[in-house]
């Protein structure tokens, strides 16, 4: 999943994952790869970006023009995508500075003729060890995306780890997590492949 396809060429969907934490294992990269998973089940292609890379990533300043490789590196492959799917933890009822931080340099994409986020769809994880931090970290990513020009995908993957959701594989055990991951993968590849098709469409008639 984390393989480097930059140089293939491919017909298939691009959906970036941003997030999880420094922690390992992270419940939040799991339940990132699960999501990218079913977004691959879907016949996309997909590519991570997770917590020890996003540590790397210098703390984003405006004024400063010069960028790092991995901030270079993660603002060609968002340009490149066509869907995203963002997971963060609810720290203290929020996006972690860490995923906020890696949105942030986004703001590389203002110019683009597709703007920021623009005609595409974004998947939203959440781990929290509560539900009212879980959910007021989705509705917080929600509006980001919004902010960002990009489309939430109807369905939010809000999970809760004080519950059992992982066991020491890696694998989630409980079916309405793994459910939800699942749909939101799928919808961003389902959303990508309408808009190709209604980009395809516009540009025949016009
Ligand atoms: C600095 C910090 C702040 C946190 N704040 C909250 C919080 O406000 N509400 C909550 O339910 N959980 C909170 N948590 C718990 C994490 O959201 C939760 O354990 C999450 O699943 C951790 O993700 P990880 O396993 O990917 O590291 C906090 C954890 C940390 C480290």
């Amino acid at each position: 999943m984390t393989s480097d396809f930059r140089n293939e060429k491919s017909d298939k969907p691009l959906i970036v994952g941003i997030g999880g934490t420094t922690r390992t294992p992270s419940s939040t990269d799991r339940a990132l790869r699960l999501a990218l998973r079913a977004a691959e089940d879907a016949g996309a292609a997909v590519h991570c970006f997770s917590g020890p890379f996003l540590v790397r990533l210098p703390h984003f300043a405006p004024e400063h023009q010069t960028r790092s490789e991995e901030q270079q590196e993660l603002v060609q492959m968002v340009r490149r995508a066509d869907g995203l799917i963002v997971a963060s933890p609810g720290y203290h009822g929020g996006v972690s500075g860490l995923v906020k931080n890696a949105l942030d340099l986004l703001e590389d994409l203002r110019g683009d003729e597709q703007s920021y986020l623009d005609g595409r769809a974004v998947g939203i994880v959440v781990t929290a060890a509560g539900w009212q931090a879980a959910v007021t970290t989705l509705h917080a990513l929600r509006a980001i995306v919004h902010a960002l020009r990009g489309w939430p995908t109807p369905l939010g993957a809000a999970l809760n780890t004080v519950e059992p959701i992982f066991d020491a594989h890696g694998n989630c055990t409980d079916v309405k997590a793994a459910n939800a991951l699942n749909t939101v993968g799928q919808q961003v590849v389902d959303f990508a492949g309408r808009h190709a098709a209604m980009e395809k469409r516009s540009s025949r008639s016009s």
